[in-house]
Order: C-alpha cells, then structure tokens, then sequence
C-alpha cells in the first residue's frame, strides 16, 4: 500500500517516482477497462476451502457493521457495540465481509477487531468502472470464548483516500453467523469449561495508557479433580488443549489509528504491558502482520548500497535494506519467537492484471502465526504484568504488526505452578552483495533455531512442556540487463513443535506445524514509446505448503500460483497489458479432501473446477 505523503508526491510530482526497475506497485485506469466486455459488476475472489458448516443453516446472523469507507485516511476505525444474540445456540462462528467497489482505487489494507483482538486482517481489490465485489468468510470459533462475552466494542479500519483522482468508496457490510454443530439436542454455547461466576470474579478490564491489568480475585474455591479430567492418555492426545481458549487478551495499540502497531523502521518497538491469570495452563500468541510502504515486497529489496547507486542515477525509490525481515516477538526484552510472513501481494501489487478476478494468495485473510508460549509460563505466572514487545528485523516504513495472547485456564486450581527450564537459541545471518553499476546479485541466507522447556503443576497433574522452532530464509535478488531485468527467489521454511509429557515421560499432547512458502519473481522492463511509459513483463510464482499436526490428527494444504503477464506502466498507471493466472489448491485431513483449480485471463476466469475427491498424491 502507498502511504500517504507517496500519494502525495502522484500530484506534486517534485520527487521523481520510482522508475526502472523498482516500481511494484499500480493502479489500472479506467481506459485501461474500457473495451472491456462487462458491464456488470464482477466477482473477486480468493481461492480457499469450504468451511466445514457452509451447507448448515445458521442458528442466527448478526449484522454488525454497514458503512462506506471514502476518505478515512488518518481516521480511527468505525467502532459498533457488540453482543452475542439472544437465545440463540451456537458452538461456530464465521466473520462474513461483503465489499463492493466502483471506479479507480487503489487496495487498502483493513483490519477487524473485537475489543482490541483482531479478528481478520484483510485486503481490498482494486475497482473498475463497471463495479466488482466479493465476501471473505472466516471461521472465527477459536475466539468463541470472547464472541460470547457481551458489551464488546467491534472496530473496523479501512484507511482510503476519494478525491478526483481517486473515486472508489469501499461499500462493506459485516456479519456474524453463528451455527450450531453440536448434536441435538443443544448444550449451552461453547465457553465451556468456564470459572464458576459464584466463586470468581470477572476479569476486570483498567484499559491504561498502553497497558491492560487482568486482576483475579482469588477466590476460587480448590476443586478435587477425577483422574480422567480431559486427559486421554490412551489416544496419547490431550483433548484439553484441542479447543478455544478461555480467555483472549490483546497485544495491541491504542485503537486511535487502529488496533494494530505502526513499526517504522528496526529500532521502532512497540510494547505493551499485560498480567495475566494465575490459573493460566496455556498461552500461545497470534500475530499478525503486514508489510507497506517502502517494505510492501521486502522479500524483492536490494540492500541500500545497491539503492544509492540506482538512485544517483535515477530513481527516488527508497524500498531497500536488503531482504531479509523477521517479525520478533520479545517479553520483558527477551525473544520468545519469532516469524517471517508469507509474502502476500496485495491487489495492485506486482502486475495488478494478475489478481482479477482471482487475488492473490492471502490477500482477502491474511495468515496469522501462532507461537507457542506455554513453555514461558513460568516467567509469566509471577502475578506481575509482563511486557510484550514486536520488531521488525531489518524492517522499513512500515509493517502493522499486533497480537491476540490466547490463554487456557485451569478451572480447578487458583494457580498453576510454572518453572522455565534451559533455553537454545541460535541464529545465522550472511548476505552476500555483488554489484557493478545496475547489474548485481545480492544473497541472504538468515536461520534461527530456539528450543525451550518448562514445566508446570496444573489440577490435571505435572507436566514438562517444550518448544522447538527453526525458521530458515533463502533470498536471492538479481538484476541483469543494465538493471532492466530482475530475479527474486526466496525460500522460507519454519517448523515448530510442542510437547507435552505427562511426570512419567509419556507425550500426552503434540503439535507441529511445517510451513514452507517459496517464491520466484522475473521482471523484464522495456522503455515504452511514448514519454515516461515503461513495459514490464513478468513472471511470478508463489505458493504455500503447510502440514499440520494435533495430536495424531493431520492436515496438509498446498496452494500454488503461476501468473504471467506484460503491462504497459506509465508513472504508477497500468495503460494496456494482458495477464493469465493458474491456481492450484488442495487440502486434506483425515475427514476431508478439497481441490480447486483456477485459470483465468485478462479478467475473465477460463477455468475453474472443484473437487472433494481425495486424490493420492497429497
Ligand atoms: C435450512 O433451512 C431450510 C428452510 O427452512 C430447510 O428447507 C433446509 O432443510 C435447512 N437445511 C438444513 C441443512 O438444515
Ligand atoms: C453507501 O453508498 C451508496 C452509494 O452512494 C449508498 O447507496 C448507500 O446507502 C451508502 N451506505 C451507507 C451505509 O451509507
Ligand atoms: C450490504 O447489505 C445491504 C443490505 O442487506 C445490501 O443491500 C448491500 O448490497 C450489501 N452490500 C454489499 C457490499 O454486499
Ligand atoms: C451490558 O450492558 C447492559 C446495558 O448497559 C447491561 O444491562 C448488562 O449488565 C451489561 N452486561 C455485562 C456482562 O456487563
Ligand atoms: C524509527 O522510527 C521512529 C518512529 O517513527 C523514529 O522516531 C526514529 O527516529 C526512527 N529511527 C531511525 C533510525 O530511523
Ligand atoms: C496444477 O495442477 C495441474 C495438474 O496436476 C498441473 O498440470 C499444473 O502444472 C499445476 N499448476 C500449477 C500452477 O501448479
């Protein structure tokens, strides 16, 4: 996304723009769409799964929010009360986002949330004369626990700017819909197992400057438990864990400009103080982040030394310092994870013919990264409130980074008794930076291991936990061809793994998740005929592979596309071009297959078949 004072320089057009080669970032104008053969709005969409109630009727809907988004830049979200219905039983929820948009826009980031935890980080696509729309559904159950609580304030940012340039007004409405899963006939709603009101106070929210306390009384009565409570040893999982947490609690910002942190740069930290419950048995953190601005494709900048030659030359562009950027998670200033995101594009990112109607992967729900931190506990069980920090390794202007901290709690104890035991962080950095006027080759190589053991003394017995995560970047940035011609390549791969063993050294509960995302971008620019006017053809391809592991229950998904394409660019303005995008997604566990394959071109989707065969492959 451009920030504003780049919006800016559109019309003042004092500072060169980005020319050759690094300019990723368009809007399609309407001549562009002219000859095209719609002329009623079009459907967006993001390839993804059915979620597992689609075809149920829900119990209740909720509209929360209607509005149109015009010329919200610089203001704070639009803010509703919320409230579960009323006599209504559900046990899942799913977030629904309608958009609809008209004219020339370019894509905004947008967030929602509901008291400060973000429930979905999503994108727009960009418009075009005769209209397009789409809807986002996100299964959001895992924040049951907060869906049901009443008095809640939802916020929706979605920074746009209208004028005469820019004419697009984001049309949204959002609703919940609740469904009911559970066999008939219905048990309460899915809070379940909550603190007994009589013998516990509710969580008492002091929202202070940058700071939430979460004060217990400590009243709960001491409760003797069956030795089967939730614990089944003989599947070796540990049902306890396999369900939403009880208790929500943001890592996030003020709400002023939104919910989520502005990190400007890699000395920009941002924190927030937390406490939290002392019967606390879990804790994992779900963070969220965006890259914008000069670090909206982080994954394709050169380092600056490489910028300053360009930039002498030509360009005013300031996307650089190199392509390597982790988001780090600290407490009380001490890392405890780490994450390297997905490089979602946006929809006006790379060639903006790339993403109609299909956008690209994540860019109607950007993934959030859960970090185990259960091994922690021991740090965080002291009653005082801790300090959650985020970074941005390497980072420039500018990344929206917040968290929502996902606890479990011990019905049966006041407290849950935690000790850290040894910690094995490791981490590698090399670059390598080869240039020669416009041509050179840049190559980072960044690994981080961490593993981290604990235990702790919960109702259910004693337990030893431990965390293992290992995240490992591949980049390679090439230009060639005076510095016409570019060359991306990046790996990332990020496994982690958690485990509990029971006092005896049983594994009663893991999980693991392995992520790989690779990607490749080729981009070959051509000074076009008229003044100002450049051609750019590119290649990219990107996807995701993501194994999944609870217990001895496993997922595995694969996501892929291959997007060719040429545009003919003046200043940030597509003027002609032509693109065709493949898509391939395939999921599967052990209840499920779903498979979708996706081709469309210039526009129109040629292609686009579904299947809920399991093929063998996977
Ligand atoms: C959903 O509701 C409709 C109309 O009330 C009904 O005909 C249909 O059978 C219901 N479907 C399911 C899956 O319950
Ligand atoms: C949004 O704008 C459209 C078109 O101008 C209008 O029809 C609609 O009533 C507006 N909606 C809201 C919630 O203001
Ligand atoms: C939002 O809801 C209103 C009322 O149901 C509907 O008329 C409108 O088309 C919806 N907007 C979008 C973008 O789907
Ligand atoms: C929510 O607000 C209503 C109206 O102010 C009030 O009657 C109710 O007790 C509140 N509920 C909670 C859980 O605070
Ligand atoms: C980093 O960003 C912060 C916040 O905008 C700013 O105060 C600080 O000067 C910046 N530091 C550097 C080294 O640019
Ligand atoms: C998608 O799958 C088909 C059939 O398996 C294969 O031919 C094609 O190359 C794949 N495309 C991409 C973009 O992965």
């Amino acid at each position: 996304m451009l920030s504003f004072l780049q919006i800016l320089t559109l019309f003042s057009l004092i500072i060169p723009l980005y020319s050759s080669p690094t300019p990723l970032h368009f809007i399609k104008r309407h001549s562009f769409h002219k000859n095209a053969i719609n002329s009623q709005p079009q459907q967006y969409f993001q390839v993804t799964r059915p979620l597992p109630f689609d075809s149920l009727n829900t119990s209740c809907t909720l509209p929360i929010v209607t509005h149109n988004f015009s010329n919200t830049y610089g203001l704070p979200p639009v803010s509703v009360p919320y409230s579960p219905p009323l006599n209504c039983p559900w046990t899942d929820v799913v977030l629904e986002i309608q958009v609809s948009c008209q004219g020339e826009q370019y894509d905004r980031i947008a967030g929602v949330w509901l008291s400060g935890r973000e429930l979905i980080r999503t994108s727009t696509a960009e418009p075009t004369e005769d209209g397009i729309f789409w809807v986002v559904r996100k299964d959001v159950t895992r924040y049951s626990s907060l869906l049901a609580q009443e008095n809640l304030t939802l916020s929706m940012m979605l920074e746009n700017i209208v004028n005469d340039y820019f004419t697009g007004v984001y049309q949204v409405n959002v609703t919940f819909l609740y469904y009911d899963t559970s066999p008939h006939p219905a048990p309460a709603p899915a809070t379940a197992p909550a603190p007994d009101p009589d013998s516990f106070d509710p969580l008492i929210v002091i929202p202070g400057e940058d700071e939430f306390y979460y004060r217990t009384s400590r009243k709960l009565k001491s409760v003797e438990y069956p030795l089967s409570f939730e614990v089944n040893y003989e599947k070796g999982s540990f049902e306890l864990y396999d369900r939403p947490a009880d208790l929500i609690l943001p890592i996030s910002s003020s709400g002023i400009d939104g919910f989520w942190f502005r990190i400007q740069n890699e000395s920009d930290i941002h924190s927030k103080r937390v406490e939290i419950p002392p019967n606390t048995y879990r804790a994992v953190i779900e963070v969220f982040s965006s890259a914008h601005g000069d670090d909206e494709f982080w994954y394709s900048n050169p380092p600056d030394a490489y910028l300053l030659n360009v930039e002498a030359k030509e360009s005013g562009s300031k996307r650089g310092h190199g392509a390597y950027r982790e988001v780090l998670v600290k407490i009380d200033g001490d890392l405890v994870g780490s994450v390297v995101p997905f490089p979602v594009i946006f929809t006006g990112g790379i060639n903006p013919l790339f993403w109609e109607p299909v956008v690209g992967i994540g860019a109607f729900d950007l993934p959030s990264y859960d970090l185990e931190l259960t091994p922690f506990l021991g740090l965080l069980l002291d009653g005082k409130p801790h300090s959650f920090t985020f970074e941005v390794a390497d980072g420039i202007s500018f990344w929206l980074v917040d968290a929502n901290l996902h606890l479990w709690l011990d019905a049966g104890l006041m407290e849950v008794q935690a000790c850290i035991g040894s910690s094995e962080p490791e981490f590698t950095l090399e670059r390598e930076s080869k240039f020669d006027g416009l041509g050179g080759k840049f190559e980072v190589e960044a690994e981080r291991k961490a593993k981290i053991s604990g235990w702790m003394n919960m109702a259910a017995g004693y337990f030893t936990t431990s965390f293992e995560q290992k995240v490992k970047l591949e980049n390679t940035v090439k230009y060639y061809n005076n510095g016409l011609s570019k060359l991306v390549e990046q790996k990332v791969k990020d496994k982690s793994e958690f485990t509990i063993k029971s006092g005896n050294g049983e594994v009663i509960f893991y999980t693991s998740t392995k992520r790989e995302y690779p990607l490749k971008l080729n981009t070959v620019t051509l000074p076009g005929r008229e003044e100002n006017t450049y051609q750019m053809t590119t290649k990219l391809e990107t996807s995701i592979e993501e194994k999944k592991t609870v217990g001895e229950s496993s997922s595995t998904l694969k996501d892929r596309q291959e997007c060719n394409g040429w545009m003919l660019v003046k200043d940030h303005d597509v003027l002609s071009g032509g693109a065709y995008t493949h898509q391939n997604y395939s999921f599967k566990d052990a209840a499920n297959c779903y498979s979708r394959i996706v081709v469309a071109e210039n526009g129109a989707v040629l292609g686009d078949s579904s299947s809920l065969l399991c093929v063998h492959s996977l």
